[in-house]
This record gives structure tokens, sequence and C-alpha cells, in this order.
């Protein structure tokens, strides 16, 4: 899978901090015990004793291991019975020795039986969030409340639309490392091409993979910071992530100041990711027309060849939603 792999390294630090720090709490609890109730520490003596036996059970083999292992085992719930009786009668619950983790399914390992723990996963989709630039206020745009309504005073609108929908929709949820191809989402202000990008954004970061979405500006921005090399070398990680993620959206192409500068980091961006096999979306309110006098043939004809070409079509939604808000 595609997780970032800052984020993955990060998260599975921080599991590691968890595990321990939950172990050592217990250790302390045990300790205190061990020297309030000295009963509790004869058992726990003879306890690892028992486990030693099932152990040697085991590695020996032979006909009645079964039987042994059984009686083994009767004698371990014995002591632990006895165990815990021991720690109520001091005032501590029984359990008050086991190691708490934060999440009893996995351990605080992030694994069970090999398998990512929810736990991980739910981190891991927190933290592709945070680090793919989607703000809180996108975060809220998602598939379940992009409607067709919008689109329904017009019957042609209306299909041209829900193609889209369609297209976008299974662009998301077919999205493999195998290479998914390249998304042209075209058409004029308020009429959801950023809600669906953020839309298919967040379905494809649940499914596991890394997604960075940036506006056409704050892509040339950040390839200057690396160009100019300040002090940071903040610019120049972002860039590599450009082109490193599985999925690169970028919003508002046109939006930009346009220059030589600008329109070579562009085609240096849809190039490397073309041979690269990873895929885009990009989203402009320019049409073909307008594209092809504001970006080289270089930057177009890839464009055009690699990319599929969703025109969006209606009227302004943002517009539709202050006229229900505010009547007519
Ligand atoms: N089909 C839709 N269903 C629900 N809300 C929509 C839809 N299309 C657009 N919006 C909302 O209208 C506003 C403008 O949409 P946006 O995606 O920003 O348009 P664009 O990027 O095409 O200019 C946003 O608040 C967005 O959530
Ligand atoms: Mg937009
Ligand atoms: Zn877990």
């Amino acid at each position: 899978m595609g997780y970032n792999r800052e984020n993955f390294r990060r998260i599975r630090e921080a599991y590691a901090v968890k595990y321990q720090a939950a172990r050592e709490r217990a250790d302390r609890r045990l300790e205190e015990v061990w020297a309030s109730v000295p009963g509790v520490r004869e058992i726990d003596i003879e306890l690892s004793r028992v486990g030693l036996e099932i152990m040697k059970a085991i590695t020996a083999g032979g006909e009645n291991i079964t039987a042994m292992i059984a009686e083994v085992r009767k004698k371990n719930e014995k002591l632990q019975a006895k165990r815990g009786e021991l720690l109520r009668a001091a005032g501590y619950p029984a359990d008050y020795t086991d190691v708490k983790y934060e999440c009893p399914a996995c351990g605080d390992s992030g694994y069970v039986n090999g398998v990512m723990c929810e736990c991980m996963r739910r981190e891991l989709i927190l933290a592709a969030c945070e680090s793919s630039g989607i703000s809180e206020l996108l975060r809220e745009q998602n598939f379940d409340n992009f409607t067709l309504d919008y689109y329904s005073d017009n019957i042609k609108n209306y299909e041209i639309m829900e193609n889209v929908l369609t297209k976008a929709y299974q662009f998301a949820n077919g999205f493999s490392e195998a290479g998914s191809g390249n998304l042209l989402f075209m058409g004029g202000t308020g009429l959801g091409k950023t809600h669906l990008s953020s839309a298919v954004a967040k379905r494809v970061i649940e499914r596991g993979f890394d997604v960075v979405y940036v506006s056409a500006q704050r892509l040339i921005s950040d390839f200057e910071r690396g160009r100019f090399g300040n002090s940071s070398n903040d610019g120049i990680r972002q860039v590599e992530r450009y082109s490193e993620c599985d999925l690169l959206i970028v919003d508002d192409l046109g939006a930009e100041v346009t220059n030589q500068f600008t329109v070579s980091c562009l085609y240096n961006v849809i190039n490397t990711r073309l041979n690269l096999r990873k895929s885009m979306i990009i989203s402009t309110n320019l049409n073909k027309k307008e594209l092809e006098s504001r970006y080289t043939e270089r930057i177009t004809s890839r464009i055009f060849g690699e990319f599929i070409l969703l025109v969006f079509a209606g009227t302004d939604v943002r517009m539709q939603k202050l006229r229900q808000k505010y009547g007519k």
C-alpha cells in the first residue's frame, strides 16, 4: 500500500512508545503489589514455573502431551484464581497488574495476526488527511453530500453530471497502484470540481493511498521556495511529494500566475508522473482553447492525450445554495 512513508514511520514509532509505556506502567503496578501483598509474588514465581512446564511438555512431545498440557493448564487457572483473590483481599482489582493497552485488539502493536489493526488504519487515515493538504472545510465535501439535484433543471446537464459523478466514483473506488489513469475536471466556477476532487481524495486516502491535494498556485509557490532554497527544506520536501504520492490533485489550474518558470514546473510534474504511471486529477476553469493558449503544446498535448476529460455542466451551485438560503 502507498501509505505516506513519513506518516507510517512516525505512527509505528508512536505505537512502539505506547506499547512500551503500557508495559512499564504494568511493571510498576506489579512491583507495588509484590511489595505489599507477598503471597502474590510467590504465586507469580509458581506461575512462571508452570509456564515452563507447558513449554517443556510441548517440546518433549510424546503421546499423552494433550493430557499433560490440560493438567498444567488447570494448575495455572487455579493459581490465577488464587492470585485474583489475594489482590481483591488487599483492595486491588483482580486485573490490577495486567498490561492495559490502549487497544486491546492488537495490544498496541498495530497488527493482529499480521494484518494491520483497525486502530492503526484509522491513525494512518487521519494522518494522511492531515498531510494531504485537504483543509478542514474541504474534508466535509464527500460523495455522500454531492448531489445531482443541483443539475436537474436541465436534463442534458443532469446526464452530463451523472456521467461525471460515475467516472469520478469509479476512479476513486477502483484506485490501485497498478495505475488508474488521470482525470481532467473542466468547467465553470461553482460546478463542483473542487467538491468532487475532495471526495475522490478522501475515498482514495481511506483505501490506504498517499494523496496530495494542492492548488496550482500553491504548487508553483512550493517550487519557488525549493528553487530559491531558503534556510528550510520545506519547499524541496514538498516538491518531492508531488512526484512520489500515489495520487496528486492539482486544483484550479489557470488561477496561478503564468510565466516560463511556472509552465516548466507544471510540465515537470505532469511529465514525471506520467512517466511513473502515477495518477493525477487536474481541475480547471479554463476551456481547451484557453489552456492551449496559456500553456505550451508540450503540456496540453500530454494533458489531452493522457487524461480523461470530464466537462462539468450546470449553473453555479454556490449561487444556487445562496439563493436557497436567502430565498431567491
Ligand atoms: N453537486 C453538488 N452537491 C452538493 N454541493 C455542491 C455540488 N457542487 C458544488 N457544491 C458546493 O458548491 C460550492 C462550490 O463548489 P466547488 O466544488 O467549489 O466548485 P468549483 O470548484 O467547480 O468552482 C461548494 O461549497 C460545494 O460544496
Ligand atoms: Mg474549485
Ligand atoms: Zn489496535
